[in-house]
């Protein structure tokens, strides 16, 4: 089965500057594979890749060299399969939060009453139901974040790339909705590449966690997390994860600034 797996080939971005010495090697050759209901976590130290990975696997930015297969097909664009989630997530604050919602289903032209169920179901799904006529300014963060989460997951798409999308949100409400994504994969059965600062957040949330390391981005580690759901991050099992990750992260982190030294 094929369905929903992204696969990246020896992938490679390089941002072109004026002069060949101003090129930024944003990604090089990376070599991955995500099965269809995956849910896989990136880390790595800020400006190694990340987010170019992600884009390039949304379409949003060319690749240099490699390939990119999503459900076998090579991405050359956006597509309604892949649904991109963003720290800052996207509401219109004129529209109410049903309209925001419904607005996705409205666009493709989805009959009425069918999108009325879909709306219906996808607001009991995210626990707001009973919000949905207020407006953006009048939800808390945490409930803008869901909100917004719903907006996208109206569309059904298969596969989800997330790019620190519970960065901005304080402990407690970052805790509730990595644990409602967590349920949400699985009940609708999402691929999820999901990037993260947190070495914590990576081996609750991934069933792999890989790791990058300073620019040009590779992969240093594809580390399973065999840990059952839900995690405890208070266990001697999950801190062993942890530790490890962090010492990882430690490294490349060391390693780009033993690079700079040496440039400079
Ligand atoms: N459109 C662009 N044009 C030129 N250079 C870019 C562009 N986008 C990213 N870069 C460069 O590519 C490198 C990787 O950027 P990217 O945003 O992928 O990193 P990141 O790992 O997501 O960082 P962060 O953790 O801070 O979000 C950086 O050096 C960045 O300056
Ligand atoms: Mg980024």
């Amino acid at each position: 089965m094929t369905e929903n797996r992204i696969v990246c080939r020896n992938l490679t971005k390089i941002f072109h500057g004026i002069h060949a010495k101003q090129d930024v090697v944003a990604c090089e050759d990376i070599s991955i594979e995500i099965q269809p209901g995956e849910f896989v976590t990136v880390i790595g130290p800020s400006g190694c890749g990340k987010t170019s990975l992600l884009y390039m696997i949304a379409g949003f930015e060319q690749k240099t060299s490699g390939m990119i297969l999503v459900d076998g097909k090579s991405v050359q664009s956006p597509g309604p399969d892949r649904a991109v989630v963003f720290q800052e997530f996207a509401l219109f604050p004129w529209l109410t939060l049903r309209q925001n919602i419904e607005f996705g289903p409205r666009e493709r032209g989805i009959q009425n009453d069918v999108m009325r169920e879909h709306v219906n179901s996808m607001l009991r799904t995210v626990g707001l139901t009973a919000a949905e006529s207020r407006y953006p300014h009048e939800l808390s963060a945490g409930m803008r974040q869901r909100a917004a989460l719903a907006r996208v997951l109206v569309n059904e798409p298969k596969i989800l790339l997330m790019d620190e999308p519970f960065a901005a949100l304080d402990a407690q409400t970052r805790s509730t909705l990595q644990a409602e994504l967590g349920r949400l994969a699985k009940l609708l059965n999402l691929t999820i590449l999901f990037i993260t600062h947190s070495v914590e957040e990576a081996v609750l949330l991934g069933d792999r966690v890989l790791a990058m390391s300073a620019r040009p981005g590779r992969i240093i580690e594809d580390l399973a997390i065999n840990l059952p759901r839900p995690r405890d991050p208070t266990s001697p099992a999950f801190n062993e994860y942890r530790r490890h990750v962090d010492l990882l992260l430690e490294q490349a982190t060391r390693t780009a600034a033993d690079t700079e030294t040496t440039a400079n």
